[in-house]
């Protein structure tokens, strides 16, 4: 059910782009109007959790730890696993979200004869994960071939390499076939467990399926229907410079692609792919586990009234005196 939801709801998306630019003539509305929304809404929708995330009191050290805690001088501490330095947090972070560091320990349970439940490690999930997201990484940062005039030479740089292979006319880049590939997997992964699939979502499919049509319609273009480059990238920079244009010659699937980016873009700031800047903000991710090194005091505290002990015998000395009990100052 949720599958079919996600996927008539993609397919809803692409028939209102084909109706709105094939039949009603509306390119000016998916080609700049839409696109503009889409952007501010995104850039809106990340400042507005980013802020909201870094007001929310974080008053004591909860950083997750996978080591040993550095205390004693003679007991090895772990510097990665469980940093006490900003040094520290910054390796780990930078682990974590280059390499997705954490999911590499990533554990699979199962349930064998006996009845035991059997723990063992499961890379699959890691790999899938690194391979589509550094795939969608190196895409992105190509797309500036569109939006930059001259092109930049980081996206040269990338070109070169993606293409490697020399494989094809045009060239085939390595990461349209790495993304597919992941994309597919991770889909499958959730088809295939099924305690994954039980726990599986609309908003885990919705998501999939978005990037799978932006993959598929992308490499449609390049490798099989063509698209007028030149045309495309005047629209592209006007977007960019705020001085729109519409040119013609932009066949359908463009639109198609351009409309789904949208959705994303859109679709963002209210799903799970909030991940992306949040685990910058993660509290059990960012702090320094020095719990034991500094004593980590609420900073809005009430200030608390209490009663020294020096006051309590200043209060009852007459009656501690007459019950015969020590005192501390006679
Ligand atoms: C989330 C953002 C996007 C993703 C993931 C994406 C993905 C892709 C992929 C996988 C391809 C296949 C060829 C390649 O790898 O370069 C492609 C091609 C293409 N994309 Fe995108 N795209 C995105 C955004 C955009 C935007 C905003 C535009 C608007 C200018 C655009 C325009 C194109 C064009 C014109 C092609 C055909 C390239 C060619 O013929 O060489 N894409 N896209």
């Amino acid at each position: 059910m949720n599958i079919l939801f996600s996927f008539f709801a993609v397919l809803l998306i692409i028939v209102t782009v084909i109706i709105g630019v094939d039949t009603a003539q509306l390119k000016f509305l998916f080609g700049v109007v839409i696109p503009y929304a889409a952007v501010a809404t995104f850039l809106l929708g990340i400042i507005y959790h980013v802020v909201n995330w870094a007001r929310s009191p974080v008053p004591f050290r909860i950083p997750t730890v996978t080591g040993q805690q550095k205390s004693l001088n003679w007991i090895k501490s772990s510097k990665l696993d469980s940093p006490d330095s900003t040094l520290g947090v910054i390796g780990r972070m930078v682990l974590e979200i280059l390499l997705f560091r954490s999911l590499f320990r990533n554990t699979k349970a199962q349930l064998k004869d006996g009845p035991t439940l059997v723990y063992g490690s499961s890379k699959y999930l890691w790999l899938g994960a690194l391979v589509f997201h550094w795939s969608f990484l190196i895409i992105v940062l190509r797309h500036f071939r569109y939006f930059a005039e001259p092109i930049p030479s980081f996206v040269i740089f990338l070109q070169n390499y993606d293409g490697l292979f020399q494989i094809g006319l045009p060239i085939l880049y390595i990461t349209d076939g790495l993304i597919l590939a992941a994309l597919t997997f991770l889909f499958l992964r959730r088809l295939t467990d099924s305690k994954l699939k039980y726990i599986s979502l609309a908003s885990d499919y919705f998501p999939l399926f978005l990037i799978i049509s932006i993959a598929v319609t992308g490499i449609l273009m390049r490798y099989f229907t063509k698209v007028d480059i030149v045309s495309v990238k005047e629209l592209a920079i006007g977007l960019f410079s705020f001085n729109p244009v519409i040119p013609e010659g932009i066949g359908i699937l463009f639109y198609i692609h351009l409309f789904l980016v949208c959705a994303l873009l859109i679709y963002f700031p209210f799903s799970k792919l909030l991940h992306m800047p949040g685990v910058f903000l993660s509290p059990t991710r960012n702090l320094a586990n020095n719990s034991r090194m500094k004593r980590h005091i609420n900073p809005w505290n009430k200030p608390v009234r209490i009663h020294t002990y020096e006051e309590y015998e200043d209060e009852f000395r007459d009656k501690m005196k007459a019950a015969g009990l020590p005192l501390d100052k006679e």
